[in-house]
């Protein structure tokens, strides 16, 4: 019976890992068949950047941000199976010097069993793949161990197939940090919690995107993150500073000149010009951007003059865009900007927010129910029912013209 459990599982893994194209979309079908088959409520997969001598956390499945963790030679479990090539268990790393602890516990989250496998090529070992806690309770078994052992093994040929090119760690200064975050609505007698103990940064110069079904707690995240609503409990950090009860002064401020807002509905003054629409916000802002300079960044020189009755709506999203940028802000919120649009205007939109990022080194986070959009982020954070269920990064994100949907 567990042999035919056994095979099952490393059939799916096969199969899944056949399908897959690159080197992101095999981590991530390779954590997916994992925790899967081993009903782990945490996953992980390390790479192992050769330059540094440190792994990278490229991609977790869990309520915990490991995104910023980066991980020495023989540290925690994920440290010690990585460079000694040989598997770890939670009650081995137990009073281990070097390797007592995990990198979830660090995260803020509680582990109370894991087991972190190698991945080895036939050449070198690449890094690791981790996986704790289990839905239902209790310890792993041997057999779990050998199995996961059996499935890394396959993740690693085909990760190793897939061209192991892992980019140089970044210099990433945190912007905004989540921890604990929740927010529950009182309905009648019962209370309906939205957010449910939400941990995430974001770093500065980086473009998130969020994913998640309708009602998950997406937009409610991003107000949280905006100043426009506030957590039950939990804390906000901005820039170091503690923004959970923010004075209403720090707070306008923060929304006029940290932020820079795009909706999927474009609210234009419809009798002002595009140009005149722009203008309006960069005369209320505190360090505007040239209004020349936001027009070109979306493109719209030719139809500033325009009305918005007189622009489709992918020009009309990019004066929105244009009026959120010209107040030059450090962080640009933006839920569904594309939702509206058909594919070729929605794409055009997406060069703009694409052309922020790299030319102004602005962050943004965006909204979305497109995973094909998805493939353009540094990171992929997913939510499900108030919870991170994940947390991608992209090791090679496509550009607005490689995306199609
Ligand atoms: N002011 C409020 N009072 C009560 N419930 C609310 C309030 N605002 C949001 N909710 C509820 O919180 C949940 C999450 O809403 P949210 O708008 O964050 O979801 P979402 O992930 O953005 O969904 P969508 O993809 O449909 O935009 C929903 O069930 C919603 O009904
Ligand atoms: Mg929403």
């Amino acid at each position: 019976m567990k042999n035919n459990n056994q095979t099952a599982a490393m059939y799916q893994i096969m199969m899944n890992l056949l399908e897959v194209e690159n080197l992101d979309e095999a981590l991530s079908a390779a954590l997916d068949s994992i925790t899967g088959s081993l009903r782990s409520e945490m996953g992980a997969i390390w790479l192992l950047n050769e330059a540094s001598n440190k792994l990278q956390c490229m991609f977790s499945q869990g309520e915990a941000d490991l995104s910023d963790i980066v991980v020495e030679n023989g540290v925690g479990a994920e440290g010690h199976a990585t460079f000694t090539g040989e598997s770890v268990t939670k009650p081995q790393i137990e009073g281990t010097a070097g390797t007592d602890g995990c990198i979830f516990d660090e995260a803020g989250y509680k582990t109370e069993t894991l087991l972190c496998v190698p991945l080895n090529t036939a050449k070198k070992y690449i890094g690791c793949v981790i996986v704790a806690n289990k839905t239902e309770g209790g310890h792993y078994t041997a057999e779990e161990l050998d199995l996961m052992e059996k499935m890394a093994a396959l993740a690693a040929m085909t990760i190793e197939e897939k061209g192991l090119y892992i980019p140089a760690e970044k210099e990433k200064k945190v912007m905004i940090s989540l921890r604990d975050i929740t927010k529950e609505y009182q309905s009648g007698d019962s209370v309906l919690k939205v957010l449910r103990g939400i941990n995430l940064d974001i770093y500065e110069n980086e473009f998130v995107v969020v994913l998640g079904e309708s009602g998950c707690g997406k937009s409610t995240m991003m107000n949280i993150i905006g100043g426009m609503d506030f957590p039950t409990s939990g804390t906000l950090t901005i820039e170091g500073k503690d923004f959970s009860h923010p004075t209403e002064k720090d707070l306008t401020q923060y929304r006029r000149d940290y932020l820079g807002f795009i909706f999927q509905s474009y609210n234009l003054m419809p009798n002002l010009t595009a140009r005149e629409n722009i203008q309006f916000i960069a005369e209320i802002s505190k360090d505007p951007l040239p209004v020349d300079e936001a027009v070109r960044l979306v493109g719209l020189e030719q139809r500033a003059g325009n009305y918005p009755s007189q622009m489709s709506g992918g020009q009309q999203q990019r004066v929105s865009i244009a009026r959120a940028l010209v107040k030059n802000p450090k962080m640009i919120l933006a839920d569904e900007p594309t939702a509206a649009l058909d594919f070729q205007t929605g794409q055009e939109v997406l060069r703009v927010i694409e052309r922020i990022v790299k030319e102004k080194g602005t962050t943004v986070i965006m909204i979305t129910h497109n995973v094909e959009i998805a493939k353009m982020a540094d990171r992929v954070v997913r939510l499900r029912s108030g919870k991170i269920s994940s947390i991608k990064t992209n090791i090679s994100p496509l550009s607005a013209d490689e995306i199609s949907w």
